[in-house]
C-alpha cells in the first residue's frame, strides 16, 4: 500500500567534537580532546507516527535533531527520505525545527507572530494567511490569546506552554512533512506538557507528518502517545521500537518494571544493566545494528518477540513523495515584498520597545535644551568661537558613544535571524536592508528634537540653509553610531562584550580626531587612525558650517577686522565651503562599509559555514 508522506531512515550517524580538557601532564595545561557523541546510530521515522528519542542529559539526543534537521553538518552516515537520499535545501523546505529554546519577538502578540511567518514562508493572498493563521491557531489552541504578548523575562507575556505552541506553530504554518523538536515538553509543568504531546500526536495522525521529537522524563499518559521510541545513552542506541517492546526486552533480561513506574523512566534508570546485558548477547556487529536491534532479540528465542517484530514488518508500507509537488525552490517572496515585511516587523517592534522610544526620545530634547542654556547665547567673538568648538566636540562625543542602547535589541534580533535564514524564510541581505531602513525616520525624529534647541539658543550660524546642514549632519552621526552598532552585534557573542569593544572604539576614535591631538601631533604609525576616525568628518563638518562663508569678524581692532570666521578655519587647517559635500559623501561611505560588513558577518554566520558560505 502507498501512502503519502517522509519515511525518515538514517543509517550510521557518529558525531565527534573536540572539547578543551585536561591534558595529561599534571592536568597543568588544556590540549583538545576528541569526544564522541554519536556512535553508529541508526535510526527509522515513519510518516503519521511519533518517535521519541529518550534518555538521560547528556546523551546525545539534542546533537541527533540537529543532524537529523541539517543544524550540524553531517561526518559521516546516510540519511535518506523515502529511500532517496537527502537533498538539504529541499529537506529544510518540508521540515520543521523547533528549538529547545523559544526564540520569539517578546514584543509582538501571538498573531502577528504567526502572521510574519506566514508571510515569509507562504505565497498566497492576504485573506488566505489570514484564515491559515486562525485555523492554524485553532488547530494550536491559541485563539484565547491571540491578541496578547508573547513577553520574555521582562515583559509579562503569555504562559510557558502557550509559548511553546507559537514556537511550534511558527515552525508548522507552512505545513511541513516533517516536524523535528527538540524536548518540547520541557520546563512545562504536566498536564500543559500532555496537552502539547496529544497536539503533535494529531498533527501526526491527521495530516501524516512525521514528528521526531526528543523528551527528557515523559509521563505514563505521553509515553503512551510515542509510537515509537529510541533510547540513546552516552551516543549510542540501546533500544529502536515501540514501547511495549521495550517492556519485552527488558522482562527478557531479568528486569522486572516496578508498579506505577512508567517504562522509559526505568529504561533509563537501569541503562547500565541494559548496557551490559546486551553486551553479553551473542549479536554480530551488524552495520545497520541500531534499527534491527528488535531482529536481534527475535533471535533470543521469544515467540512473542517474534510476532510482535513480523506485525510491524507487515505494516511497513512504502511511503510516496510529496515533496516534489508541494513545495517550492527558493524563497516565498521577492526581495522587496521581504524587505517590506521585515521593515514592518522592525517598525513594530522599536515602536513598542517604549523604553528604548520614551528614554531615547526624552534624552535628545533634554540634553538639546541642557547644551542650549549652558552655552546660551554664544558672543560672536574668538572666545565665542573657542566655545563654539568646545560645544561641537562635545555633541559629537555625546551623539556618538550614547548609542549602545540598540545593542540588545540587535543581539536579540541576531538569535531569530539566523533561525529564520537558516530554514529559508527570507535572505539575509532583505534584513540588512530592512534594518539600514527601519531607523532612519526615528534617527531624524531624534535630531530634530535635538538640533532645534542647541541650535536655536546657542545663537549658530543664523542662515536658515545653515541650519539644515547641521541637521543634517546630526542625522548622519547618529545613523553613522547606529551602523557601528549593528556591525559590532553582528560581530560580538554578548552585550558586554559589545558594549566595551563599542566603547573602546569610539574612544580611539574621538582621541584621534584631530581635537585633543593635532594633526601634526599624532605619530606617522598612527595617522592612518585619523583618517578613520568617525569624529574627523562631522567635525570638520560642524566648523565649516559655522564659520564658511559666514562674513562675521571675530576680532577687530580700531574698525578693521583681524580675523574673521574664514581665516579661523584655514589657519586651524580645515577645508573651506568646498569641503563641506566631501564630509558629507565620506560619511555616507563609513555608513555604506559599516553596514557591508555587518552583513558579510551576517551572512557568513547565517550560512553556517563561514566565509565559504558567503563565497559560494
Ligand atoms: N558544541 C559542543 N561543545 C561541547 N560539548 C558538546 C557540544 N555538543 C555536544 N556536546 C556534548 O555532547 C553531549 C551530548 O549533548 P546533547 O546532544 O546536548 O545531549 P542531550 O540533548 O541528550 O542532553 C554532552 O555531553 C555535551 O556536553
Ligand atoms: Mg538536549
Amino acid at each position: 500500500m502507498k501512502k503519502q508522506g517522509c519515511e525518515i531512515e538514517a543509517i550510521g550517524i557518529n558525531y565527534t567534537i573536540y572539547t578543551q580538557g585536561k591534558g595529561s601532564d599534571q592536568g597543568q595545561k588544556t590540549s583538545p580532546k576528541i569526544k564522541q557523541v554519536l556512535r553508529d546510530v541508526n535510526l527509522r521515522a515513519k510518516p503519521w507516527e511519533i518517535l521519541a528519542i529518550v534518555g538521560p542529559s547528556g546523551a546525545g539526543k539534542s546533537s541527533l535533531l540537529e543532524i537529523l534537521a541539517g543544524k550540524i553538518a553531517l561526518q559521516s552516515a546516510s540519511i535518506y527520505i523515502n529511500r532517496q537520499p537527502l537533498d538539504k535545501s529541499r529537506f529544510k523546505k518540508v521540515s520543521g525545527y523547533v528549538t529547545q529554546r523559544d526564540t520569539l519577538f517578546p514584543l509582538l502578540t501571538v498573531e502577528e507572530t504567526l502572521r510574519f511567518s506566514a508571510k515569509f514562508r507562504l505565497r498566497l493572498p492576504d485573506h488566505e494567511l489570514d484564515s491559515r493563521v486562525k485555523s492554524l491557531m485553532k488547530e494550536l489552541g491559541l485563539d484565547h490569546v491571540a491578541g496578547a504578548r508573547v513577553g520574555d523575562d521582562r515583559v509579562r507575556g503569555i504562559s510557558g506552554g502557550e509559548k511553546r505552541r507559537v514556537s511550534i506553530g511558527v515552525e508548522v504554518i507552512h505545513d511541513p512533512k516533517v516536524l523535528i523538536l527538540d524536548e518540547p515538553t520541557s520546563g512545562l509543568d504536566s498536564i500543559s506538557a500532555l496537552q502539547i504531546i496529544d497536539m503533535l500526536k494529531s498533527m501526526a495522525e491527521n495530516r501524516g507528518r512525521t514528528v521526531i521529537l526528543s523528551i527528557h522524563q515523559p509521563g505514563f499518559r505521553i509515553v503512551k502517545l510515542f509510537n515509537s521510541i529510541l533510547l540513546l545513552a552516552n551516543g549510542s542506541v540501546l533500544h529502536h521500537g515501540s514501547v511495549d517492546l521495550l517492556s519485552l526486552n527488558l522482562s527478557l533480561m531479568g528486569l522486572e518494571i516496578p508498579l506505577h513506574v512508567n517504562v522509559i523512566e526505568f529504561a533509563i534508570e537501569s541503562i547500565e544493566t541494559i548496557k551490559q546485558s546486551q553486551d553479553s548477547l551473542p549479536i554480530q556487529q551488524h552495520p545497520n545494528k541500531g534499527v534491527v536491534v528488535e531482529e536481534g532479540r527475535k533471535r533470543t528465542g521469544s515467540s512473542t518477540l517474534q510476532q510482535l517484530f513480523q506485525q510491524s514488518r507487515v505494516v511497513d508500507e512504502e511511503y510516496v513523495d510529496v515533496i516534489g509537488f508541494d513545495f517550492y525552490h527558493g524563497f516565498a517572496n521577492s526581495r522587496i515584498r521581504e524587505t517590506l515585511i521585515l521593515t514592518h516587523r522592525f517598525w513594530k517592534n522599536i515602536y513598542r520597545t517604549k523604553e528604548l522610544f520614551a528614554c531615547r526620545t526624552i534624552q535628545m530634547l533634554v540634553s538639546g535644551i541642557a547644551l542650549g542654556s549652558i552655552f546660551y547665547n554664544v558672543k560672536d567673538d574668538l572666545f565665542g568661537a573657542e566655545e563654539r568648538i568646545g560645544l561641537f566636540a562635545f555633541i559629537l562625543t555625546f551623539l556618538l558613544s550614547s548609542t549602545t542602547e540598540a545593542l540588545p535589541i540587535f543581539l536579540q534580533e541576531k538569535e531569530i535571524l539566523t533561525k529564520e535564514t537558516s530554514s529559508g524564510s527570507y535572505r539575509v541581505s532583505s534584513y540588512a536592508i530592512a534594518n539600514g531602513l527601519v531607523y532612519l525616520p526615528f534617527l531624524l525624529i531624534l535630531s530634530i528634537l535635538f538640533a532645534i534647541p542647541v541650535y536655536w539658543l546657542v545663537g549658530l550660524n543664523h542662515s536658515f540653509m545653515a541650519f539644515l546642514h547641521f541637521l543634517l549632519l546630526i542625522w548622519l552621526i547618529l545613523y553613522t553610531a547606529n551602523s557601528v552598532v549593528v556591525c559590532f552585534s553582528a560581530l560580538v557573542p554578548d552585550f558586554i562584550i559589545g558594549n566595551s569593544v563599542i566603547q573602546a572604539v569610539m574612544g580611539s576614535f574621538f582621541l584621534f580626531s584631530g581635537y585633543f591631538v593635532s594633526k601634526q601631533g599624532i605619530p606617522d604609525y598612527w595617522i592612518f587612525m585619523h583618517y578613520i576616525s568617525l569624529f574627523k568628518y562631522p567635525f570638520e563638518g560642524f566648523l565649516i558650517n559655522e564659520f564658511s562663508g559666514s562674513k562675521k569678524c571675530l576680532d577687530s581692532m580700531f574698525g578693521a577686522c583681524l580675523i574673521t570666521g574664514e581665516d579661523l578655519l584655514k589657519e586651524e587647517g580645515y577645508g573651506n565651503e568646498h569641503s563641506r559635500w566631501r564630509n558629507y559623501v565620506i560619511m555616507v561611505g563609513f555608513i555604506l562599509v559599516y553596514r557591508f560588513v555587518s552583513y558579510f558577518i551576517l551572512r557568513c554566520k547565517c550560512s553556517g559555514t563561514g566565509i565559504r558560505g558567503f563565497l559560494y
